[in-house]
């Protein structure tokens, strides 16, 4: 379903139809909060099956109704955690897919005049060692955010790390890339680049305004 991106290296682009199909709906602006809210929701469930691919599995004996087996389930403990407020709206998707995983949260509100993250909330697992973290916010803008964001999973532990974003900027991508040059960044779309506020261009807008409509 994903693709690593042609220009990026260690991107995985999401090309499918189904996926550009609600991002093109969820940029156009005339899309209202709570149509935006479930495709977020949407794409963020899609790219999650590529962005599991590579998960632990151990197998297990179970009975059928007609005989027992060896079957596979996953073997480690899976955390999601969207940074606030707009990760939220992917993490609901992830989780209507995998229910299986726990929820950390991370509270990061971007300053609008210095574009640095500012951290409010941290809510984690204490064993984020035990297993994959899928962090999760549909935009990746500079990447301060995601950046502070992976510091801050760093030390709580987390060794296997995931980034999913529907919208990211080259900017972005560099940003990450350097400071975690062996992440795996999935992405619906890497747009032209950033604009003098730093919003993505073409982008689509302030996605936690437009998650929740306020506007
Ligand atoms: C948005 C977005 C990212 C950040 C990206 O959140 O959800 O967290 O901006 O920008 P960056 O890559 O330049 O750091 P915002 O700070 O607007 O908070 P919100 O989700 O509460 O609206
Ligand atoms: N945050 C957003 O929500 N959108 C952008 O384009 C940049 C940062």
């Amino acid at each position: 379903m994903g693709q690593p991106h042609p220009e990026f290296p260690g991107v995985v682009i999401f090309d499918h139809p189904l996926i550009q199909h609600k991002l093109t709906h969820l940029r156009d602006k005339s899309t209202s909060h709570r149509p935006f809210r479930a495709l977020v929701a949407q794409i963020a469930g899609l790219m999650v099956f590529e962005a599991t691919r590579s998960f632990p599995v151990q197998e297990i004996e179970i009975e059928t109704p007609l005989e027992r087996m060896r079957g596979q389930h996953l073997a480690a403990k899976i955390t999601v955690v969207p940074v606030l407020r707009a990760g939220l709206g992917m993490a609901e998707g992830v989780l209507e897919v995998m229910p299986e995983a726990r929820e950390g949260h991370l509270g990061l509100a971007r300053d609008e005049e210095t574009l640095q993250p500012v951290v409010y909330l941290k809510k984690l697992p204490k064993d984020l060692d035990a297993g994959p973290v899928l962090l999760v916010d549909p935009m990746l803008a500079t990447g301060g955010s995601a950046v502070e964001a992976m510091k801050i999973l760093r030390a709580a532990g987390a060794k296997d790390l995931r980034f999913l974003c529907i919208v990211a900027s080259p900017e972005g991508v560099a940003r990450l890339k350097q400071a975690e040059p062996e992440i795996t960044i999935y992405a619906a779309a890497v747009d032209r680049g950033l604009n003098h506020k730093g919003y993505i261009v073409p982008g689509l807008g302030d996605a936690g305004d437009r998650l929740y409509g306020t506007v």
